[in-house]
């Protein structure tokens, strides 16, 4: 007999097709990343990141509702403030009327249901652009930690139902835990980002937010003492056990695409969710191909984030979210 096997016949046609397909997508499986800015009836459009807007509260709250009704059950919130609200101590991340704490506080008022997870990281409001608290040239650890708590605090205290560490700092998803308890907060969640690389793909968030790493003397270049060495797969592992041991409720692996062999070895390691950011500068590498006529930009966008699925993500945070939601709900 030949061919021993035909692998063909289940390939036939589209309905054996999605019979036996293995993964599936849907607008529930993704969280939406927003960038809001301080003002009124503001909306600054991101250069390097077509169709992505800073936008002001009223704004948000909006798409926020927009993404609630193409089935996007979770929001990632990120803030620009302004340049004298910054300081190398953060304390503006903790103001309880904050630009975030008032963002997560209008948003929860208007879809009370949209899970929110405010970013926790110093970087918006460091004057030198660094996630923590600059000592002699080095990003501080505890003191740093200190403040990511404190933040936290002030979120959960405005309503979010989860924190979203982002920093990399060790010992963060303990203190926020342990604090959160102390404080009553005992189903506020943690998704932690466990495994983030110092990663370029960053190029068009840092544009976005104006949060690159300041050029001045004493102040590093690069995020390199803290984010991980792309170069390194077991250190992922490594820091997604520490997380979930500290009390992560979901890990998150980040960047996307370059990074799904990470992604895999970190859900066979956990037992918690396992969530990927498909970060700005993929989304800005798909936008410019398919501007040139180079690639079918909806096409390329849905792969894509079957690939992230299948290699073994639960939630995906993309920018793709609402067209890609749109396009799946046809
Ligand atoms: C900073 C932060 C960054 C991103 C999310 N949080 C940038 C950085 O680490 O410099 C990047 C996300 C993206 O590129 O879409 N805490």
């Amino acid at each position: 007999m030949f061919p021993l096997q035909r692998d063909r016949r289940l390939r036939t046609n589209e309905s054996i097709r999605s019979l036996v397909r293995e993964t599936s997508l849907s607008p529930q499986d993704f969280m939406l990343p927003m960038f809001v800015a301080e003002g009124k009836d503001v909306k600054i459009p991101i250069a390097s990141m077509p169709g992505i807007y800073r936008h002001s509260l009223n704004h948000t709250v909006a798409e926020v509702k927009e993404a609630w009704d193409l089935g996007i059950r979770a929001v990632n919130l990120y803030v620009k403030v302004s340049e004298n609200l910054k300081d190398n101590t953060g304390k503006e991340a903790w103001n309880k009327d904050g630009l975030m704490q008032q963002t997560i506080k209008a948003i929860k008022d208007a879809v009370p249901e949209m899970i929110v997870m405010p970013d926790v990281a110093l970087d918006p409001y460091s004057i030198y652009g660094h996630d923590g608290i600059i000592e002699k040239g080095y990003v501080v650890n505890d003191a740093t930690v200190d403040a990511l708590t404190r933040m936290s605090l002030s979120h959960a205290e405005a309503g979010a139902d989860f924190v979203a560490p982002s920093d990399m700092m060790d010992g963060r998803v303990l203190a926020i835990r342990k604090a959160l308890e102390q404080n009553g907060h005992h189903n506020v969640g943690i998704m932690s980002y466990s495994a983030k690389y110092a990663s370029a793909f960053y190029g068009p968030f840092r544009e976005a937010l104006d949060s690159a790493p300041v050029d001045a003397q004493e102040i590093p270049k690069d995020k390199k003492t803290y984010q991980m060495d792309y170069a390194n797969r077991i250190e992922a592992i490594k820091e997604a056990l520490h997380d979930v041991e500290e009390g992560a409720d979901i890990v998150m692996v980040k960047p996307g695409i370059a990074y799904l062999d990470i992604v895999r070895e970190v859900k066979n390691a956990v037992n918690v969710p396992v969530s990927v950011y498909h970060v700005s500068g993929e989304y800005a590498m798909i936008k410019a191909a398919a501007e040139r006529g180079w690639l079918d930009h909806d096409k390329i966008m849905i792969e894509q984030l079957y690939c992230i699925k299948r290699a073994g993500a639960s939630i995906i945070s993309t920018y793709f979210a609402k067209e890609a939601a749109a396009l799946l709900n046809k």
